[in-house]
């Protein structure tokens, strides 16, 4: 049982840093250093491939039909949210945080859509 946890823990640590190996690789191109941000998401996407290993492991991962729902389900919640933050940051005059929260909202809004076509389209074949 202890295991599960650390595993918890790992998926979680793992996934923070792609997160980060990400905005750190976008830095290094930023400062121009093309090589170093290869290198750089090269690490984001290997750290990605761990936190997906131990996704599965963990059960995170169902059939794709119930993954497409699940998703959808999460982006709609983080569309909201990301909305609201950005009246937060808005109101906070926080311009730049405004921003992000904007464009992750537009984003979950892309997502929203495909996963809704996915699940259509699989919902047609059933
Ligand atoms: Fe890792
Ligand atoms: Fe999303």
């Amino acid at each position: 049982m202890q295991i599960i946890e650390i595993m918890e823990k790992t998926f979680i640590a793992e996934s923070g840093d792609v997160a980060l190996y990400l905005a750190m690789s976008k830095k290094a191109a930023d400062e121009g250093d093309q090589e170093t941000a290869r290198y750089l998401y090269d690490v984001a996407m290997d750290e990605a491939h761990h936190a997906a290993d131990f996704a599965i492991l963990l059960g995170k991962v169902k059939d794709t039909r119930s993954n497409v729902s699940m998703m959808l389900e999460d982006e709609i919640r983080s569309e909201k949210e990301r909305g609201q933050a950005a009246n937060i940051a808005l109101a906070e005059g926080d311009k730049e945080a405004f921003q992000y929260f904007e464009k992750s909202m537009h984003d979950e809004i892309k997502h929203k859509a495909g996963l809704k076509v996915i699940l259509s389209k699989l919902q047609e074949k059933d």
